[in-house]
């Protein structure tokens, strides 16, 4: 047994982080046993999801999308917000009486909810039907934990700094894309969020690691990498190699990797560096994904983003001068403690400004131990909510306007998947990250292909597959 501990998640020394290579235990015990799981929170959860599931495949479990025919049941959880919490504990409320007509079921939590004391503690003591619990720190683990299931409960949830896992196996969700880990953890501390505690320091694996996986994944047909971490930009710097994410970046680039993202970058620290290498690499996508947070100096301070509401536009018009086709997105958060209504209003503005591609829109949610959860929440929920929906139908307005510049043009798309508007389509995705279902091109999976765009939407584009006749 082992307990996380707030206190411990927050500190940050100068410990050694050690290189581990993970072993992967291979076993048919579980031969003809199918697993469910589901997953919850931010691409970096997808992507430990992909893990968990080739673990699960190594001990002889098929996947299953019923969760009622499940022998085992895996659920990845995200902390980020208290609505996240809710559909966690609201879906195992749901399989409870699962376990009931199968003693033999086993149910596995994991991922950034048990990282918190009380969330571990709840399991503890409402839920002894979970079986396994387990934290981020620990994955490579699950595999023996499952080999070792009794019916007593097993937690083991570390609040450490963390270490770098090499050898990891994945079962990848698309044959095309792929997600890359470049680094782990968040030293970043901004006063809202969980993730510092829940995910432990800044760590980056090392450039050789990172571009061997791409080669591989390249050879092995994927079209497109996305590179992920919480904050991209500092990538390398706890290393001491003298490498940065814009030399990253660019040795990526030159494996000849078709299609290159990176998520999230933090305005703070965006260099010119970056900037330049993203507009000379035609296989860096030009899509940069900005959280704002807010657009009110006042608030960004008191959020702790290390930026002001003018340094943030200085970068994002830096960014589209230097790199005029680019897509930028991103995050808003409306509500924090003591936001006026002309903090909001500086928020609307800076959003008229930069007409953002798309934003993610959310209410801020306390945390338990995170600095803004002690400062008094004065405002009432029903002006919380006006505010987001006011925002959110600016940011939608624009989402629109940006999608209709699209209208009758020619885009380079990666088709990645069936489209869920009719059995004759398929969907996939332009440079700039925008969404397109697209007419006759069945046959293109996986393929990079010219495509018309006939209508554009808030959230997605229509067009049709062109076929250049030579003549
Ligand atoms: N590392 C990324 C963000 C990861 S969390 C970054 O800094 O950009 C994704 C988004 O969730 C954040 O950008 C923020 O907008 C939102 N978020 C984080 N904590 C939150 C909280 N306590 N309440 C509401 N939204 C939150
Ligand atoms: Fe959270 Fe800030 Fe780190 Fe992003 S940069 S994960 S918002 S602490
Ligand atoms: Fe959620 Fe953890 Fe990601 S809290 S957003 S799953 S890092």
């Amino acid at each position: 047994m082992n307990y996380p501990n707030l206190k411990d998640a927050k500190i940050r020394s100068d410990k050694e982080v050690e290189t581990i290579m993970v072993s992967n235990i291979k076993s048919d015990v579980f031969k003809d046993k199918k697993f469910y799981i589901r997953t919850y929170g931010c691409q970096m959860n997808v992507h430990d999801s992909e893990e968990i599931k080739a673990i699960l495949t190594n001990l002889g479990f098929t996947e299953t999308s019923n969760y009622e025919e499940a022998d085992l049941i895996a659920i990845n959880t995200c902390a980020i917000r208290e609505n996240a919490h809710d559909k966690v504990f609201g879906f195992l409320g749901r399989i409870k009486h699962l376990k009931r007509e199968n003693p033999n079921l086993i149910v596995c939590v994991g991922g950034c909810m048990p990282e918190l004391e009380s969330v571990t503690n709840m399991l503890k003591e409402k839920y002894p039907f979970v079986n396994i619990v387990f934290g981020t720190h620990n994955i490579n683990d699950l595999g023996q934990m499952i080999l070792d299931y009794t019916d007593k409960q097993d937690i083991e949830v570390y609040s450490i700094e963390g270490d770098i896992y090499e050898n990891i196996e994945y079962n990848r969700d698309s044959k095309y894309t792929a997600w890359v880990n470049i680094m782990y953890g968040c030293d970043k501390f901004c006063t809202y969020c969980i993730v510092p505690f829940t995910r432990g320091k800044e760590r980056s694996r090392r450039m050789e690691d990172i571009i061997n996986e791409v080669k591989e994944l390249k050879n092995a047909g994927y079209k497109e990498v996305t590179l992920l971490g919480q904050n991209v930009n500092a990538y390398g710097k706890d290393l001491k190699l003298n490498y940065n994410f814009a030399n990253l970046l660019e040795n990526v680039a030159k494996t000849g990797i078709a299609r290159i993202r990176f998520v999230t970058s933090h305005p703070w620290d965006f260099t010119n560096e970056m900037i330049n290498t993203i507009a000379r690499y035609s296989n860096i996508m030009p899509h940069i994904h900005l959280p704002l947070q807010s657009g009110s100096s006042k608030i960004l301070r008191l959020m702790g983003r290390r930026y002001t509401k003018e340094e943030y536009l200085a970068l994002y018009h830096r960014i589209k001068t230097c790199i005029p086709r680019a897509s930028i997105t991103t995050d808003i958060i409306v509500g924090f403690p003591n936001e006026s209504d002309e903090d909001f209003r500086e928020t609307l503005r800076v959003v008229n400004e930069c007409q953002f591609d798309g934003a993610f829109t959310f209410i801020y949610s306390p945390r338990e131990g995170t600095p803004a959860a002690r400062i008094k929440d004065t405002i009432p929920l029903e002006v919380k909510e006006k505010r987001l929906q006011e925002l959110n139908e600016l940011v939608n307005d624009y989402s629109l306007k940006a999608n209709q510049k699209y209208l009758g043009k020619i885009v380079k798309v990666l088709v990645i998947d069936k489209s869920e508007k009719g059995e004759d389509k398929v969907c996939g995705y332009t440079e700039t990250m925008k969404l397109v279902n697209i007419e006759g091109a069945v046959e293109d999976m996986g393929k990079i292909i010219d495509v018309e765009i006939t209508d554009a939407k808030s959230f997605s584009l229509d067009g049709k597959k062109v076929v250049f006749v030579n003549n």
